[in-house]
């Protein structure tokens, strides 16, 4: 007997819903992305995240068992992201969720966001072996974790700084481009020189690893502001180098990511990488980790990028193991921003 779990997500700007088959065969996956909303203001507001959730979340809901050619009545377990994210969006998928659990007495799950994402990599590849190097790059998350299972991850460092996307993004203003700057900067990026600039690059001195990217968006400031800091930013066609800064930073960014993960990789014995998150999109990153992960007899693997980014089929996929291994909600459950 098949189960089908239907998955929520609304922890940041996307509201998310999917159904997915024995956590792994994705048979519908809807994503209503914010991004246009946001754009104006340079990134998320969380007053208007929650209201733009509010409106989107049944639509997407009933898109997502339309497209699985499902209904209510054949779900067998409903899971939602509880934590980490902005609690004023967290609640509204948690309600809708609870909404539709309780009444029809279908088995509710809570789910890390972040565990969740790490769970993506491993949704296409179906037999693993843990344990595995986990490396989360979003927009709020830059981390490299030891995962023991699915539902387990150690942290074993993190950014003293800026999280990778958050970088991106704003490097992506400097430069007088849109939000999210990430996709926008790797576009500009594929005209430029990647060695053009050089950028200050933060190597970890401990045992622990640690990544930082203040420094680098810092440098990219005074390149394209000039040393003074009271100058107003200037047009984005008259910054000098345009593509070779944007190719140089994407580049620094994914030296310093690929080096750090290795170097991890090797210390702790740990054969494979499952890498997450919406900077796992970037084509840079997945060519130099595949690339130099694979040099040295280890297996760097990545998401499609569809389910990179924020997706309601990884939650529903991690739920799907949760109850699996027993695990069932209260309708107490609650949300959390941590
Ligand atoms: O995982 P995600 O969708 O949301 C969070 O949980 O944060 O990640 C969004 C982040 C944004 O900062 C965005 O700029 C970045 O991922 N991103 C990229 C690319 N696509 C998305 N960064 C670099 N290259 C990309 N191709
Ligand atoms: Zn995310």
């Amino acid at each position: 007997m098949s189960t089908l779990v239907l998955g929520i997500e609304s922890s940041c700007d996307e509201t998310a819903a999917a159904v997915v088959r024995d956590g792994r065969e994705i048979l519908s996956s809807v994503v209503h992305s914010q991004a246009s909303i946001h754009a104006t203001y340079g990134g998320v507001v969380p007053e208007i995240a929650g209201r733009s959730h509010l409106a989107q979340i049944l639509p997407v809901i009933d898109a997502a068992l339309a497209q699985a050619g499902t209904s209510l009545d054949r779900i067998g377990g409903i899971a939602v992201t509880t934590r980490p994210g902005l609690i004023g969006s967290l609640l509204v998928g948690l309600s809708a969720a609870k909404a539709l659990a309780w009444p029809r007495g279908i088995p509710l799950v809570g789910v890390h966001h972040i565990e969740a994402h790490v769970y993506a990599a491993t949704m296409e590849r179906p037999v693993l072996a843990y344990p595995a190097l986990a490396l989360v790059v979003s927009g709020g998350h830059t981390a490299l974790y030891r995962a023991l299972s699915p539902l387990e991850l150690e942290l074993l460092g993190t950014t003293r700084d800026d999280a990778a996307g958050e970088a991106f993004d704003k490097v992506a203003f400097l430069l007088g481009l849109g939000y999210p700057g990430g996709p926008a900067v790797s576009k500009l990026a594929e005209h430029g020189n990647p060695r053009a600039l050089k950028l200050p690059a933060y190597r970890s001195r401990g045992e622990a690893p640690s990544f930082s990217f203040s420094g680098l968006k810092t440098a990219v400031l005074y390149h394209v502001r000039g040393q003074n800091a009271r100058e107003p930013l200037p047009a984005p066609e008259a910054i000098p180098d345009r593509a070779d800064v944007a190719a140089s930073f994407e580049q620094a960014v994914v030296d310093a990511l690929t080096d750090e993960c290795l170097r991890t990789a090797r210390r702790e014995g740990l054969q494979r990488i499952l890498v997450a998150g919406g900077v796992a999109c970037n084509r840079r990153l997945r060519q130099e980790l595949s690339r130099r992960a694979a040099a040295e007899g280890l297996e760097a693997i990545f998401p499609s990028p569809a389910y990179c980014t924020d997706n309601a089929a990884m939650i529903a996929g991690l739920g799907y193991q949760s109850l699996s291994a027993g695990r069932i909600d209260e309708l107490a459950l609650d949300a959390s921003p941590r």
